[in-house]
């Protein structure tokens, strides 16, 4: 980062091994995977990448820029966490509870610390930066209940360089009062805070009811107005995470035939509006939900944590439903997207025959690609084609670790997938870049132009 608090671009050739999903796996099969073993990057001054393919190749093609030789790396796009919660760091492994119990008894009052301006400025600057050293360049991110502390938020995600999408959360009953609006602010201050935030730099603003247990009709009217006024912004909620919540949200809403229909009957579904969980749908819901070209953030360990269930994810391919990946900090267990890749892999195979088969090119996809679509940055990143921006993860693994001693033997894309995958954590990742900028840099990791 320079003095002025931006991150620059450099012109460069980074050369690693070089891994990539530009084609739906789920369409294409292993076909869908790009990789190159001697592999290079071009990026372009406007740290746009030009080129991409053999490092030979690619350094004759280009052979006045610098090379940044990483051979021992693997390179692989910027990660997308489709879910994270920015007030819940602090909540990560509060183990032995269910959905509700965990909201009431650990996460909402943790949450009503961010009432404190200092406190919130801190946890968001903690939050980014742990984002970047998992490998995560672009995230939706659920935010806080406090104008004051979505304020401190932003202000911290520029500084990040980070893609960030978030917003004021809002609710108006069944939480702590000092967390709760009423229609009229929750409408006055997401629209503050959407002019000022929304499409600056690379800041987005997201429209974000809690979910249909604490928002009543007015609230999600106040949402549905602003979405409707300003259709650019993003929208994000929660849906048919856990049976009990599903009861919940059908006592209170008598009228609507289902979940989903809440947030229906106040506009809040459609494309780039993206439900986290939908652990439990009918096929109603799937095939409405695909219809509306609406995503799912499927959160596999968060899941698994609060014993949600497994996510159904044969039934949504099926149904035609987009599903992208979210850590769902601090219900997830890590801000570690790879992580959440691995659980994503251990949930469907648990389902034997119900569940969904993922490659790693479908785990690489759901890292990436089914990412950057869903939270509508599909034409910017989500792979390392010609005229993305040069959003990357490098993987070095740390020496005597198990994925050194693995990566050892791993031969072909495949291996080295499924070696990064199985045992690549936030140790593993040692540099994250944003738009040919370095966001973050392991400790241990000399700068080598
Ligand atoms: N539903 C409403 N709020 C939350 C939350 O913070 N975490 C999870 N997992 N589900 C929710
Ligand atoms: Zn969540």
């Amino acid at each position: 980062m320079t003095a002025d608090g931006v991150h620059h671009a450099r012109a460069c050739v980074l050369t690693a091994a070089v891994i990539h999903v530009p084609r739906d796996p789920f369409a294409e099969g292993a076909g869908a995977l790009e990789a190159w073993d001697d592999g290079a990057v071009a990026v372009a001054a406007d740290g746009r990448i030009d080129d991409v393919g053999d490092a030979s190749r690619v350094r004759s093609r280009h052979p006045d820029r610098p090379v940044v030789d990483r051979r021992g790396a693997i390179v692989l796009p910027g990660f997308v966490d489709a879910h994270i919660h920015y007030p819940q760091v602090g909540v990560i492994g509060a183990f032995g509870l269910p959905l509700l119990r965990w909201l009431d008894e650990r996460t909402f009052p943790f949450e009503a610390r961010f009432l404190d301006l200092a406190f919130a400025e801190r946890e968001a600057r903690t939050f980014l930066r742990l984002l970047a050293a998992n490998g995560t360049t672009s995230a939706l991110v659920f935010g806080a209940h406090v104008a004051s502390a979505m304020e401190a938020f932003f202000t911290a995600a520029e500084v990040s360089g980070l893609r960030v999408a978030s917003g004021l959360v809002v609710a108006d009953h069944g939480m702590p009062a000092a967390l709760c609006t009423t229609h009229e602010r929750a409408y006055a201050e997401a629209a503050t805070l959407a002019e000022r935030w929304h499409a600056r730099g690379r800041l987005r603003y997201a429209v974000s009811p809690r979910f249909a247990v604490t928002c009543g009709d007015g609230v999600l009217a106040a949402c549905g107005a602003l979405a409707r006024e300003r259709p650019e912004l993003l929208v994000t909620s929660h849906l048919n995470e856990s049976r009990a919540e599903i009861a919940t949200v059908r006592a209170a809403f008598p009228g609507d035939r289902d979940y989903l229909a809440v947030y229906e009957r106040h506009g809040l579904v459609g494309p780039h509006r993206v439900f986290a969980h939908d652990v439990h749908p009918s096929d109603d819901e799937l095939e409405r939900l695909a219809a509306a070209g609406a995503a799912v953030a499927h959160c596999p360990t968060s899941n698994a944590f609060l014993g949600s269930g497994a996510f159904p994810y044969a039934r949504h391919r099926r149904a035609g439903v987009r599903v992208a990946l979210g850590s769902d900090v601090g219900a997830g267990t890590s801000p570690a997207l790879l992580h959440e890749a691995l659980q994503a892999y251990l949930t469907q195979a648990g389902l034997g025959p119900e569940g969904e088969p993922l490659t790693t090119a479908h785990l690489l996809w759901l890292l990436t690609r089914a990412g950057a679509d869903a939270i509508g940055l599909g034409d910017e990143v989500g792979d390392l084609r010609p005229g993305r921006a040069a959003d990357l993860v490098l993987i070095e693994p740390p020496p005597g670790s198990a994925l050194a001693a693995v990566l050892e033997h791993a031969e072909g894309p495949d291996a080295v997938l499924g070696a990064c995958l199985a045992l690549a954590r936030e140790g593993a990742v040692a540099e994250t870049w944003v738009q040919g900028a370095v966001v973050h840099r392991r400790s241990d990791v000399g700068i080598v132009a």
